[in-house]
């Protein structure tokens, strides 16, 4: 049985105030689904210490563990931080930092040393899907992005169509179910029973309206969540609707 996970992305968004919205989510402790909210760096600390019941990851981390890397962040600073997992080759990362599978792959396994759960992304552009690409491309993405040594406990894949992110434009339920079991049929072929624990999540304009026919969809987990995950009024009914999927 795979847990079902409600993930908040909140992007670069959130100073302190935000993180009242924490305290209106409430103690999560008794949701059957798990709920992990990734603020900004700079509020995983605080965040970490004011929630319960809800994991707090960051957004990205280095591939290495320390060193000469103005700007960067450790996985292991991450945990020490209260982290428990980390967002790792959004598409915003792949397209404004450049970040390619490679970089992904190496990144996923500083996490695992540090401790954390890896949430891997991949998804295709828009040229990709009206080219007929969708499944090469985010098959392609999948098998660099994700180490060997990937298991259920340490790895979470999310299917983040770019077209679908921020642009309230969503895939058919038949698009989702399409590349989930394609994904599912991919980590079975290369991790076997562990291929089949990992959770896959689907991302890109969840909201509370959406939510029900996407979590009934065939291999969707959960959701990786935006902008919906900004206030605890859009993200609390969108967990409810996990929980009861
Ligand atoms: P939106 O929910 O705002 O479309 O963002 C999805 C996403 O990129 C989550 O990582």
């Amino acid at each position: 049985m795979r847990r079902k996970l409600a993930a908040g992305n909140w992007k670069m968004n959130g100073l302190s105030a935000a993180l009242a919205e924490l305290d209106a989510l409430g103690d999560q402790s008794a949701s059957a689904a798990e709920v992990l909210i990734c603020p900004p760096a700079t509020l995983i600390a605080a965040a970490a210490s004011r929630v319960s019941g809800i994991a707090i990851g960051g957004q990205d981390c280095h591939a290495a563990q320390s060193g000469a890397h103005t700007g960067d962040i450790a996985a292991s600073m991450l945990a020490d931080a209260g982290a428990s997992h980390v967002i790792l080759g959004h598409s915003e990362r792949r397209a404004d930092h450049g970040e390619d599978d490679y970089t992904v792959a190496t990144k996923a396994i500083a996490a695992w040393e540090a401790g954390l759960v890896a949430v891997i992304c991949v998804g295709e552009t828009l040229d990709d899907r009206e080219a007929g690409r969708t499944l090469d491309v985010v098959g392609t993405q999948l098998s660099g992005s994700v180490p060997d040594g990937a298991s259920a406990a340490n790895t979470v894949i999310a299917y983040e169509p770019v077209w679908a992110i921020g642009t309230g434009k969503v895939p058919t339920t038949e698009q989702i179910a399409e590349v989930h079991d394609d994904l599912r049929a991919r980590l079975v072929g290369r991790f076997g029973a562990e291929g089949d624990g990992m959770r896959l999540l689907y991302g890109g304009s969840v909201k509370a309206s959406n939510a029900d026919e996407i979590f009934a969809t065939s291999n969707v987990d959960g959701a990786l969540v935006g902008g919906a995950s900004l206030k605890a009024a859009d993200f609390g009914p969108i967990i409810d609707a996990l929980n009861a999927s």
